[in-house]
């Protein structure tokens, strides 16, 4: 009789084959890889590849669901959501976060960690309007926010299991990068 575990054991982690991330042409700029790793998903037609695992703080906790990544421009990557919602309470107590994206097509992600800004209450307005459920009622409780990205980590998977990661740190306006060693699974 096959247990979940031999059933789980069966399915295959990663597609084959696999793209290849060479650390030393990894870019200057870690916006510069998101985008063409982010425009691959986009191109390659995988589903929702703007959904993304958004981690607050709750207390000591981490808290993470999945959210969509509305934009991205020099102020971070935007999301929307509901200010007295819980992650709306998490981020108002203590604003570092993180998302996390998984493009599963091409066995990569990507893990961005900052601090959360709330954006205009113009540009809320604007996203909540452009919502498909909007009946023409303003809300002012929907607000749009930018992560400010300090931190990227880039993981690209390989057949051998023993994945490529590139790390970025920001210092002010630059940023240096360098691979992770630690176990990768
Ligand atoms: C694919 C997907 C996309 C979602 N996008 C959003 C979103 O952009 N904004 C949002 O507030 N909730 C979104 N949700 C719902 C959240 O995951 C979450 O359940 C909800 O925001 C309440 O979270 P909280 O109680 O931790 O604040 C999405 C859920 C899924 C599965």
């Amino acid at each position: 009789m096959s247990t979940l575990r031999d059933q789980l054991a069966a399915l295959p982690s990663f597609p084959h084959p696999l793209p290849v991330l060479d650390p030393e042409q990894a870019p200057e700029d870690p916006h510069e890889l998101f985008s063409r790793w982010f425009q691959d998903a986009i191109d390659s037609g995988q589903r929702q590849p703007h959904a993304m695992t958004f981690t607050s703080i709750d207390g000591e906790a981490a808290v993470g669901r999945t959210l969509i990544v509305k934009d991205i421009d020099e102020r971070g990557f935007h999301f929307s959501t509901h200010r007295t919602s819980r992650k709306g309470q998490q981020i108002e107590a203590n604003p570092r976060a993180s998302m996390i994206f998984f493009w599963r097509e091409s066995g990569r992600q990507v893990r961005v960690t900052g601090v959360v800004h709330a954006l205009s209450r113009e540009e809320s307005e604007r996203d909540w309007q452009a919502r498909p459920s909007y009946t023409g009622s303003p809300n002012p409780d929907w607000q749009l926010y930018a992560l400010e990205p300090r931190e990227f980590e880039f993981m690209q998977a390989r057949e051998d299991r023993n994945h490529t990661r590139v790390e970025y740190i920001r210092h002010g306006p630059t940023w240096s990068h360098g691979t992770v060693d630690t176990p990768a699974g």
